[in-house]
């Protein structure tokens, strides 16, 4: 099982801040079964200059891979949990999972154009996490979607596509966008709150092809939350739809980009 959407790496955005937070983190992830972590911290252009973003993630992310290495035994006895019965939600328990650097890259005017496009994909892929703009969106956004996918030739993976629906007064733009070839991603808490997920049961029954993401930031208060979030698609929607999402979370995680 993946999680497409993570604020785990230390001290690099508003999520983790320290070593022992993201421990917590991937304690929950391993509990849960997940066994392949995309890390997306935040990427605004503009904000942060690329090197120094950069230089940050590198630096939390080889911290979190000495940690796990060096306390691998410890971090599996806090997972595999006595009494927990073997089954697809509890394969991963208990394997330290395989982590990938990647970014949550915040749209900005003209970034279908933009080089620094392929160094924020995932590690070793060319998968994109884009978050859009939560506003009307417009035709020259929907262009730079285009350009990435067909210029830039990347994998466009649009997050947490929930939040952004209310915006769409004028839905011409959101279904263009659907239209292209890119994979939604969803929250998993979506799915747990009952605002939004209507909405979330709708997109799926409407046969979108989704990702799954925690987008967690803290063990407390945005936790890592798919096993719950998986127990709703299966009741609602049945055990198919989340065999075909762990199968195109699998294939985007193996090939995307190779
Ligand atoms: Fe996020």
């Amino acid at each position: 099982m993946t999680d497409f959407h993570t604020h785990i790496l230390p001290g690099i955005d508003d999520g983790s801040q320290d070593l022992e937070e993201t421990r917590r983190l991937l304690v929950q992830e391993m509990q849960q079964g997940v066994t392949r972590i995309l890390a997306t911290p935040h990427f605004y252009a503009g904000r942060d200059t690329e090197e120094h973003f950069f230089r940050k993630r590198e630096r939390a992310l080889r911290s979190v891979r000495e940690a796990l290495a060096a306390d691998k035994d410890t971090t599996k006895e806090e997972t595999a949990r006595e009494g927990d019965r073997p089954g697809p939600e509890t394969e991963g328990r208990g394997r330290l999972p395989e982590i990938r650097a990647a970014a949550e890259v915040y749209y900005f005017p003209h970034m279908g154009e933009a080089d620094i496009l392929p160094r924020l994909c995932m590690e070793g892929g060319n998968l994109l996490l884009l978050e859009m703009p939560f506003v009307q969106w417009t035709e020259s956004m929907y262009r730079d979607v285009e350009r990435i996918l067909r210029k830039q030739k990347l994998t466009v993976m649009l997050a947490h596509v929930e939040r952004y629906w209310e915006f769409q007064r004028d839905k011409g733009v959101w279904n263009a966008v659907f239209d292209l070839p890119v994979y939604p991603q969803i929250n998993a808490g979506s799915l747990l709150r009952f605002r939004s997920r209507g909405f979330v049961l709708k997109f799926l029954r409407a046969g979108h092809q989704v990702l799954l993401g925690s987008d967690c930031h803290h063990s407390e208060y945005r936790p890592v939350n798919l096993a719950a979030g998986r127990e709703v698609i299966r009741k609602k929607l049945g055990e198919g739809v989340l065999k075909e999402m762990d199968l195109l979370g699998e294939e985007l995680w193996e090939h995307a980009g190779k």
